[in-house]
């Protein structure tokens, strides 16, 4: 890191002019209140020191030396400020996980440089599915809000993924072991790949996060799910707007009561349970999930379960799997509008794998139980018409109680019919049939 500019230090009196602090965001949950209280730092946990971030500006001088001493300066108790019309740009690779008790106003713009070659040297490593990150945030109590936007430069990372599978491309926001913290009114732009990866975190909220970011190539901004959640607990996602190219929101192994309301998803996989069951002699677990009140469009799926069959299976070059053993437990989603997309709702135990006979041969170790999926509404894509959704269990004794009320979807020639395999079809608001047109 090149040495640069000094930071003010300064307390709220002293800021200069046109430079104010953000109101900490007021959040309005709904439908549903989270099982435990939104964090609230108490007023004894903050000064009224403030730090204000000074950009070199120029698109090109790493700032990441301010940031970091801005950030321990008024860490425990201070209030960080981007000003509003500023442009960042972080070079280095910083890892955020000692903050505690401070608040984040991002007023201006952050963006990550282009270098892919030191990114993939020197960005974090999760240990889960190669994912890595720019910079890793964890700690207690920290706000994180301002109104600002937080750019992933992503257009180089999806042309050098096309022509190299293999690249490891950062996700946006990589979380590890966060806790009873907020982020919340952010624009997220051009992740290279996931916008969040959210691990070992717990009591954490997103709200109003506004995620976009195409590519201007031929070549695709893939893998960019929304949020994935990873050995995390009681995480809230709501009043968010999503325009993405993959999972909108997806649960990975070890996520247990999370709460998502109240997005707008388009061009998305729609949300996901999973993938699980990837790898042999794990144990995933995905339990207590409520998503409710979601508007998909222009997705491949609605509401998902995905989970890898007992037989070794292959998506593509860099995504292969079966084996893994766990559970996932009492699941709903519930008021969701489907506007052209592919299906409304997805249950597989056969994830990567087009030989249903080899898939029931070898029933999955990573049960499906008590899956709810109610209100929905709209009309699917002409892709699996006559079908609006598939519901396929590698055996009924490993997936069971799976209940589909008032789906009241059609596909583009008016039918209601889904894809059924080891089912109670009475539990389904559906007409199920034998007839198979795949899986997304
Ligand atoms: C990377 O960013 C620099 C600085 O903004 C710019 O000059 C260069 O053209 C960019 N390279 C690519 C491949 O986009
Ligand atoms: C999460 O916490 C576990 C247990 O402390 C640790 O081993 C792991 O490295 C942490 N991070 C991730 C991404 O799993
Ligand atoms: C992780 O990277 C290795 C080496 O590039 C590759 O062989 C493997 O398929 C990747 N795994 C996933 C899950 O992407
Ligand atoms: C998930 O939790 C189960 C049960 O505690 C544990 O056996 C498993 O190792 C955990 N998996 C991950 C990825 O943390
Ligand atoms: C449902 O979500 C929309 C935004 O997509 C929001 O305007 C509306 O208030 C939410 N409804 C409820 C009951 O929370
Ligand atoms: C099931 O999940 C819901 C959240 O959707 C939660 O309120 C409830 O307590 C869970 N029930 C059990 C038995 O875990
Ligand atoms: C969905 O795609 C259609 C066709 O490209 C487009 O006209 C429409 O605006 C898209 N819907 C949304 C919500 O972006
Ligand atoms: C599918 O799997 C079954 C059972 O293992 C096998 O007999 C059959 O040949 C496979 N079909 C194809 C098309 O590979």
């Amino acid at each position: 890191m090149k040495p640069s500019r000094l930071i003010l230090t300064l307390s709220t009196a002293a800021l200069a002019e046109g430079q104010t602090l953000s109101p900490r965001p007021t959040l309005r949950p709904s439908p549903y209140n989270p099982r435990v209280p939104f964090p609230n730092p108490a007023a004894a946990a903050r000064t009224d020191k403030v730090c204000v971030v000074q950009a070199h500006g120029d698109g090109v001088t790493d700032d990441s030396f301010s940031i970091l001493f801005a950030f321990h300066e008024c860490n425990d108790g201070g209030h960080v400020l981007f000003p509003r019309g500023e442009t960042y740009t972080i070079g280095s690779a910083m890892d955020w996980t000692f903050l505690r008790h401070i608040d984040i106003d991002i007023q201006g713009r952050i963006q990550f440089s282009n270098d892919t070659a030191y990114w993939q040297a020197n960005s974090f490593r999760f240990g889960f599915q190669n994912v890595t990150s720019f910079f890793k945030l964890g700690g207690e109590d920290i706000w994180i809000y301002g109104g600002g936007t937080i750019d992933g430069n992503g257009q180089v990372w999806y042309d050098t993924y096309a022509a190299n599978v293999y690249t490891q491309r950062p996700v946006l926001v990589g979380i590890d072991g966060l806790r009873d913290s907020v982020l919340s009114d952010l624009s997220l732009r051009f992740s290279p790949q996931y916008y969040h990866f959210v691990a070992n975190a717990s009591n954490v909220v997103f709200d109003n996060i506004d995620i976009a970011g195409a590519s201007t190539s031929k070549n695709s901004a893939k893998n960019t799910d929304g949020w994935d959640t990873y050995r995390s607990q009681d995480v809230t996602i709501m009043n968010s707007v999503i325009n993405n190219g993959d999972d909108c929101v997806s649960f990975k192994p070890n996520s247990t009561d999370m709460l998502v309301q109240s997005l707008c998803c388009t061009g998305s996989h729609g949300i996901s349970v999973g993938s699980l069951g990837q790898y042999v002699g794990q144990f995933d677990i995905v339990e207590s999930v409520m998503v409710s009140n979601i508007s998909m469009h222009n997705a491949s799926d609605g509401a998902r379960i995905k989970v890898w069959p007992n037989a070794p299976s292959s998506l593509s070059d860099d995504l292969q799997g079966g084996g893994g053993s766990g559970r996932v437990r009492n699941i709903t989603f519930e008021d969701m509008a489907i506007d052209n997309v592919d299906y409304a709702i997805e249950i597989t135990q056969c994830y990567g794998q087009k030989n249903l006979t080899l898939c029931q041969q070898f029933p999955s170790p990573l049960t499906i139980e008590d899956v709810f999926f109610r209100r929905f509404t709209g009309k699917t894509s002409k892709k699996y018409q006559p079908l609006i959704a598939a519901f396929a269990c590698s055996s009924a004794k490993v997936c069971g109680n799976i209940h589909a009320t008032d789906i009241k979807v059609v596909s583009p020639n008016g039918k209601h019919q889904a894809y059924c395999l080891n089912q109670n079809a009475k539990n389904l608001d559906v007409e199920c049939t034998s007839s198979y047109k795949g899986f997304n």
